[in-house]
């Protein structure tokens, strides 16, 4: 047996176990795991706020990196291909399931560190930025929590695509580490109100798509900096999920506000993203236009001190744990 995996003891205490190894379904692959990512999600999981839906597996952790150990017989994949995929929960353990559709080839020089920092962030982001919110180049992209694991693939893909990127962060220090990642507009949301610093850039009234991840009391802003025809896509609620917005803006700006959770996508919407961020995404890492932003690794046996590291918020970039 060299099967390992997180179990949820309680909200504060987690446990290593040991079980027999797991086999696939023919569309499925086995993943012996090197890096698994870490969400937000996993931490609500943990203490009981986000329930797997009854299919998942009860494990936490929703991305990994690894080798193919088993590949299901209509898979189109080899044992031994590196790949990262996204998985239907099981992903703190050293051996996970994945679907094929929700699988990509780690291309060759990419590490699996790397490509763990991949899945979720790449389908989130391509999901809403584009899909969505249809951003397309050139146009003017305002990304909240610009240095999160989600948030600075969206502002590399920004870049890559000749977008201006604003974006925010909690810090100085964070707002420099955001510069450093290609956006052009820093602005650190704990200084002053986002559309004063907004109108002091000149883009207050100039933004095309919002890449909220806030909510709460920001929400009245993401649509106060829109320009007409402007679009909000809304995939997180740090500061809360209940806002007071102007409606007359939202007419007089022909605005549209849209939101998403990954988890809720259907599987044939999975694959159809999965296929697309293979052919738009993948080469962008490949010839170094993405260099997803990495924290730190932890032990997979430390998974519990790594959720409380994201839930400080002192991190930037993807945090990671080690199977
Ligand atoms: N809808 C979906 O399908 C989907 C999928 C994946 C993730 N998400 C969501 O995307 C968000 C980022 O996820 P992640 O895993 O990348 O987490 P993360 O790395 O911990 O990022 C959280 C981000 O939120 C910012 N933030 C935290 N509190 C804030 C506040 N009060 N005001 C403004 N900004 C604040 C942080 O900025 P500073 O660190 O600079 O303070 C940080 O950049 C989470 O809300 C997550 O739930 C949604």
């Amino acid at each position: 047996m060299s099967y390992h995996y997180i179990h949820i003891d309680d909200s504060e205490s987690l446990t290593l176990l040991e079980t027999e190894d797991l086999t696939c379904a023919a569309d499925e692959l086995v993943i012996d795991v090197a890096y698994a990512g870490i969400n937000r999600a996993d931490l609500l999981q943990r203490m009981g706020f986000y329930p797997p839906p009854p299919d998942a597996s009860p494990i936490m952790g929703l991305e990994v990196a690894g080798v193919v150990r088993q590949a299901g017989t209509d898979s189109g994949f080899s044992e031994g291909e590196a790949v990262c995929a996204l998985v239907h929960g099981g992903g703190y353990a050293t051996q996970a399931i994945a679907k094929a559709t929700c699988t990509l080839r780690v291309p060759e020089g990419i590490d699996l560190s790397t490509a763990a920092c991949l899945p979720e962030a790449f389908i989130t982001v391509w999901y809403n930025l584009i899909d969505r919110a249809r951003l397309t180049r050139g146009e003017t992209v305002f990304i909240h929590g610009g240095i999160s694991g989600i948030g600075n693939i969206a502002v590399q893909l920004g870049k890559a695509m000749g977008c201006r990127v604003i974006a925010t962060a909690g810090s100085p220090e964070k707002c420099a580490t955001l510069a450093s990642i290609g956006a052009d507009i820093s602005l650190n949301y704990n200084e002053a109100p986002l559309a004063e610093q907004c109108e002091a850039q000149g883009v207050f009234g100039a933004v095309d798509v919002v890449l909220d991840m806030v909510g709460g009391d920001f929400e009245q802003f993401n649509l106060a900096c829109l320009a007409v025809d402007g679009r909000i896509a809304c995939i997180g609620l740090m500061r809360g999920g209940q806002a007071t917005i102007d409606l007359t803006q939202l007419l007089m700006k022909r605005a549209t506000l849209t939101g998403s959770t990954l988890r809720r996508l259907t599987p044939d919407e999975k694959a159809r993203c999965f296929r697309d961020v293979a052919e738009h995404m993948m080469p962008l890492v490949e010839n170094g236009q993405i260099v997803p932003l990495m924290d730190r690794t932890f032990a997979l046996a430390d998974a519990l001190a790594a959720q409380t590291y994201m839930s400080t918020g002192g991190h930037a970039g993807k945090l990671l744990l080690r199977c």
